[in-house]
């Protein structure tokens, strides 16, 4: 199995040859991912396998989840990380590396969690299948009244659990 090592994007990465399939996080990884990264617009992450071609990228940013989104919280905004971009190039797939980079993100975010309140990690998906990959991993839709949502969140207390040995 390849072994990938993640670490903070910078201008040595290859975000060139990056293909996930999901033009948007394609697009984004090759034309805007460092300028938001150095920014400060968000944190981006990228998984790579001995050399600096992306292999596998994501960001993370501080928003709040807005209570309205249906989610219960005493807060009108739910103090959160937000997960975004996350993308495996193609010929990458098939090494759990999806994975390997959310569980990067669940221990950046107790990594935050000692600094900043966080209640909660959460995330737009996709479509209805991503949700799945997403609930495997033990995130649970918001319910907003009336609307259907693909908003997900795991608790911080949650993530904890997740990472207990
Ligand atoms: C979603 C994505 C990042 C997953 O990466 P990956 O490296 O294939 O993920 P993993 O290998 O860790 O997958 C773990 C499991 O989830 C499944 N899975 C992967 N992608 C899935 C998806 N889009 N929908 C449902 N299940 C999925 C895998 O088949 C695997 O199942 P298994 O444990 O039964 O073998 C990758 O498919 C991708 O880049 N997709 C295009 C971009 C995208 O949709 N990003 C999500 C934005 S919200």
């Amino acid at each position: 199995m390849t072994a990938f090592s993640i670490s903070a994007l910078s201008a040595k990465h290859d975000r060139n040859k990056f293909f996930c399939g999901f033009e948007p996080i394609d697009k984004w990884c090759r034309r805007n991912s460092l300028s938001h990264n150095d920014k400060g617009q968000c944190k981006v992450f990228v998984a790579t396998a001995g050399d600096d071609i992306v292999a596998g990228i994501y960001s993370l940013s501080i928003q709040a989840l807005p209570r309205k989104k249906g989610i219960k919280y005493h807060l009108d905004n739910v103090p959160g990380i937000y997960f975004d971009n996350l993308g495996v190039t193609e010929k990458c797939r098939g090494n759990k590396l999806g994975t390997t980079m959310m569980v990067d993100a669940f221990h950046r975010t107790i990594a935050i969690s000692q600094h900043v309140g966080v209640h909660c990690l959460w995330l737009t998906a996709i479509d209805e299948a991503t949700c799945e990959f997403y609930r495997r991993l033990g995130f649970e839709r918001t319910k907003p009244r009336g609307r259907s949502s693909t908003d997900m969140f795991i608790s911080r207390k949650d993530i904890e659990a997740a990472l207990a040995p």
